[in-house]
């Protein structure tokens, strides 16, 4: 990935308040920061593959997750466009993003949307990778612990262990 041309794309996004709270903030068991850079990673590499506009699969990809935790799996998508069109992002980019969670929501409708459907899927499972590979040292336990302390959902909303095991639930955090 060519840093430089990514970060000029979402340099502002990137130093957001929005988008930097989410390093403390739990998202498939992992840091949500984790994950957006990481859809960020495969949005690039899918936008060249595909012929897709860089700049709007980048932007929508830093954002795509923003207050998941207020919506469901099928809803989030929504949220998270509404915080971007607040924010003044082009509809092209809202559209995008609210039809990130495809089959799980909106049908993607533009190449850019299709884009955020992969990378989004592509990061989850580097994600779940992640995770296991943490595992193994027992990293991934104690970053698990300490995001439960950051994560406001968490701290206001403590649920049982085994109701978060179920994969509806992981693919939603
Ligand atoms: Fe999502
Ligand atoms: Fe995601």
């Amino acid at each position: 990935m060519q840093h430089g041309t990514v970060e000029q794309h979402i340099a502002d996004l990137l130093s957001h308040p929005k988008v930097v709270e989410t390093r403390d903030h739990m998202h498939h068991s992992i840091p949500k920061h984790d994950h957006l850079m990481r859809s960020v990673k495969y949005s690039y590499r899918f936008a060249r593959l595909l012929g897709a506009d860089q700049r709007i699969c980048l932007r929508a990809a830093i954002i795509h997750d923003i207050d998941s935790r207020l919506g469901t799996l099928t809803t989030h998508g929504k949220i998270a466009a509404r915080w971007a069109a607040d924010l003044g992002e082009p509809p092209e980019v809202c559209r995008a993003i609210e039809s990130h969670m495809y089959p799980f929501g909106p049908l993607p409708r533009t190449r850019e949307a299709w884009v955020l459907v992969l990378a989004d899927k592509a990061a989850t499972l580097g994600d779940l990778k992640q995770f296991v590979r943490g595992l193994l040292d027992g990293s991934s336990l104690e970053r698990r612990r300490q995001l439960k302390q950051t994560d406001p959902f968490y701290r206001t909303r403590p649920r049982s262990f085994l109701r978060r095991l179920t994969m509806r639930r992981w693919l939603a955090q």
